[in-house]
């Protein structure tokens, strides 16, 4: 008879099943766990503030990107407090490349929460910790086991890629349905007695054998009980029911120089990249000419004629964000901003030099290194 938990269907009751599942499945992951783990610095402490800045950088951020950015937190800030006491304009300037600008800004918050009204220490229990601004189910039950050992499962991209493939489970994981699934499954398996060992596992397995593309199935400790490769599924799970939606967005930044002087704009947060600083700004719905542009209202509203002058424009400088596309042409025009009709909103003049203190947008940062307004 093959060796495969499934068949032992055949054999036992459910609840037999499933305790002998259970345990293998667990005792697997981590002993393979514990030959191939990466050494990284957060996987060294159960500093719960330590663990959670390090998830929070890892959201949608890969281990070797995220790395440098969490070592430069922990160096500036080696305490909940001290990332407290901080501005958020500091925060965001050393959060600056890494996107997703409301993690950094939920990060500010809830360290001052945690140190105004937890005294400085960490919620322990897993309620209060999914309570904190930026903390969801995932991070919460990282927090809870990583740091203290409390039997919560992760469940994230590698966990859905894990489970679903194991199993050969097709429910779609953005769904209601496969959301719930695949959060009780994991719940199931986790080893209470080591849940923060049996997590990390799991997803260390997700991240470096059971991959999104090629994995490397003979790598892996589940392979003889891996019901996606017996039924040669592999390449099609996770399923995914929904397309993303990505709409195009056409950014013209005026660059209104004026001797050393430069125009800087705070973004609002009606929009991606709150309290980070751009230029003035005439969005549009398609590429647009010289022409198109100084004729458009935006731009007549803005400048008197003949008291500018265009001294360039850029190429387009295109970026992508999870839903957006931004394709982005920088104007530079000579123009005193007394002259303008009216200075922008949420505009600053600023000393050219200065720029480098302010959190920009990565967009921002590459065009302002490409036209050496950068070191
Ligand atoms: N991705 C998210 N959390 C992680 C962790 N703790 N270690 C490695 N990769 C991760």
């Amino acid at each position: 008879m093959k060796s495969s938990f499934y068949n032992y269907f055949n054999t036992f009751t459910l609840v037999e099943y499933f305790i002998r599942h259970l345990e293998e499945f667990s005792h697997k992951i981590c002993d393979w766990y514990r030959d191939n783990k990466r050494d990284l610095p957060w996987r060294n402490t159960s500093d719960p503030y330590k663990i959670w800045l390090s998830e929070i950088i890892l959201q949608q951020t890969r281990v070797d990107q995220g790395m440098s950015y969490y070592l430069k937190f922990i160096d500036e800030f080696p305490t909940v407090q001290q990332l407290a006491k901080a501005k958020e304009e500091k925060v965001l300037k050393l959060w600056q490349g890494l996107g997703y600008y409301s993690r950094a800004r939920n990060l500010h918050a809830t360290a001052r929460i945690i140190t105004d009204d937890y005294n400085s220490k960490f919620p322990l229990k897993h309620k209060e910790i999914l309570n904190l601004k930026g903390i969801g189910d995932y991070t919460a039950a990282a927090i809870s086991s990583f740091a203290f050992n409390q039997p919560y499962a992760v469940v994230d991209g590698n966990v859905y890629r894990v489970l679903s493939r194991v199993f050969n489970i097709a429910t779609p994981i953005d769904s209601t349905e496969g959301k719930k699934s695949f959060y009780t499954l994991a719940n199931e398996l986790l080893n209470k007695n080591n849940p923060g060992e049996h997590n990390q596992a799991i997803m260390e397995l997700g991240a470096l054998v059971c991959k999104p593309l090629n994995p490397n199935c003979e790598l892996c400790p589940l392979q003889p009980n891996c019901l996606a490769l017996e039924k040669q599924t592999i390449e099609k799970l996770p399923v995914k029911s929904k397309a993303i939606k990505v709409r195009n967005r056409y950014f013209n930044y005026l660059i209104i120089k004026h001797n050393n002087n430069i125009l800087i704009n705070k973004r609002s947060n009606k929009d991606i990249w709150t309290n980070l600083y751009d230029f003035p700004n005439i969005e549009t719905n398609k590429e647009l000419t010289e022409n198109k542009l100084i004729t458009s209202i935006e731009w007549q509203n803005l400048f008197t004629n003949k008291q500018y002058s265009i001294i360039s424009c850029s190429e387009t400088f295109k970026h992508i964000l999870s839903h957006q596309r931004i394709f982005a042409k920088f104007w530079e025009i000579e123009c005193n901003p007394n002259h303008l009709k009216q200075l922008p909103k949420s505009t600053t003049i600023i000393e050219q030099d200065s720029i480098t203190k302010y959190p920009v947008p990565r967009l921002v940062d590459i065009y302002l290194k490409k036209a050496n307004y950068l070191p």
